[in-house]
């Protein structure tokens, strides 16, 4: 038994000369006992044949949007309902642009609009194409909706040059899938907490103090928990991002809501501080809108915060198992994050950068430094949903390791 046994794998193939490796891609799917249906491009269909990915595949190939044959079939919807995992291979410059625009012009981008499945893509292209502005900021695009990505990568190209560009060889982009089927359930039966975003503190009814973050590192973190399998809480301030999907959101505003909601979920295995809870509150918030008055301006008297994170690693009996932070520094980074595990008393802290022009508050992209009792380990700069992505499987490893979840399920 293989994980792929029985996984339904929806491929995409877009025009690229790297269309003939899809080929062997799919003779290995299917040695894995996995299904898989072929959607073709227009552009896919220059370098492989229907006929050929029929054969390998062992079913039709779906290359039209209005066709009544193939619509009465299959049609563009049912196509990704009856998939566990899309994958574009090779994905073109073009495709991704169009998914980057959330174009619907032929049935394979019809279906990536429309498909609410994991989207694995094997991006293959000439090597000024694949580092064209155009085309990196359409990644980042597709990378912040959560668009998973396996190569491309550098070497020679069918046009002659040298570069990045040439799609993962297919054995890659097999094994991409059997991590991402064999990643699915790792944390299933365990429970997690993860907090995000800034806190408001109240002045008055309609003024507070706050903070600028976006609470993407913070809801991505909790998206790639629960697509892990744990049942996962993520109690928020205020942001402008979409409450993400298979998990539990409390909305909250201030750091003493945020305190009493996290206390709420416990007991967890793992939590994840990622909020920029306010370090001070107004002392006595006034109950009516502060007046001008023409007079002297007022004094903001000011009270601390509860320590959301210190107060989890502290919490006894019903500490969780696993006590996550974040150190947002703009010097000394590594020595001042250490010193911070400490002081919180919780088990690692992911040290990031946030001087002037890193462009991590806010930002898609994230470089941190996990800082762990034994050990310190720098990350490349990725974004924000593959920070995300990276440490909830060094989440699942530890707990693994570690023994029975929160809650007595299976371990
Ligand atoms: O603000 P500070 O540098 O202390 O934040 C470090 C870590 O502590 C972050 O993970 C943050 O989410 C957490 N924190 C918290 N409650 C606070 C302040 C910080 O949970 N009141």
């Amino acid at each position: 038994m293989t994980v792929l046994a029985g996984k339904r794998v929806l491929l995409v193939v877009s025009g690229g000369i790297a269309a003939y490796k899809t080929l062997d891609l799919i003779r290995r799917l299917r040695e894995r006992a996995a299904e898989v249906r072929c959607v073709l491009t227009a552009g896919g269909a220059q370098f492989v044949t229907p006929l050929s990915l029929s054969a390998l595949s062992g079913n039709p190939v779906h290359r039209a949007l209005f066709s009544l044959t193939e619509e009465s079939e299959m049609g563009h919807i049912e196509l990704s309902r009856a998939a566990d995992l899309v994958v574009i291979a090779p994905a073109s410059a073009d495709i991704l642009a169009k998914m980057a625009q959330g174009r619907a012009d032929d049935l394979a981008t019809t279906v990536l609009l429309a498909t609410d499945k994991p989207v694995l893509a094997a991006p293959a292209m000439n090597v000024r194409m694949w580092e064209h502005p155009a085309t990196r900021a359409n990644i980042e695009t597709l990378a912040a909706r959560g668009l998973r990505m396996v190569g491309p990568n550098e070497g020679d190209m069918a046009c002659g040059e040298f570069g990045f560009g040439r799609m993962a060889e297919p054995e890659e982009i097999l094994a991409a899938i059997e991590g991402f089927f064999g990643a699915e359930a790792r944390l299933s039966g365990h429970r997690a907490l993860v907090t995000s975003g800034p806190t408001f503190e109240p002045i008055d009814p309609v003024r507070y103090l706050a903070n600028r973050s976006s609470g993407r590192q913070g809801h991505a973190i909790a998206q790639a928990l629960a697509r892990l399998g744990a049942e996962t809480t993520l109690v928020t301030g205020p942001t402008r991002l979409a409450d993400p999907a298979g998990l539990t959101v409390v909305h909250i505003e201030t750091a003493e809501e945020m305190l009493a909601a996290s206390q709420a979920a416990l007991p967890v295995d793992v939590a994840v501080c990622a909020a920029a809870v306010s370090d001070w509150r107004v002392a006595t918030p006034n109950e009516q809108k502060l007046k001008k008055n023409g007079g002297a301006p007022p004094r903001l008297e000011l009270a601390t915060t509860p320590d959301i994170l210190a107060s989890l690693a502290g919490a006894g009996n019903a500490r969780p198992r696993l006590v996550i932070g974040f150190a947002a520094e703009t010097e000394n980074l590594v020595a001042h994050a250490q010193a911070k595990r400490e002081k919180k008393g919780c088990d690692w802290i992911l040290a990031n950068d946030v001087g002037a022009g890193t462009d991590t508050f806010g930002g898609a992209e994230n470089q941190v430094h996990l800082i762990e009792a034994g050990g310190v380990s720098a990350w490349p700069r990725m974004t924000k949903e593959a920070v995300a992505e990276r440490l909830a499987l060094r989440i699942a490893d530890h707990l693994a390791a570690e023994g029975a979840p929160a809650g007595g399920g299976a371990p």
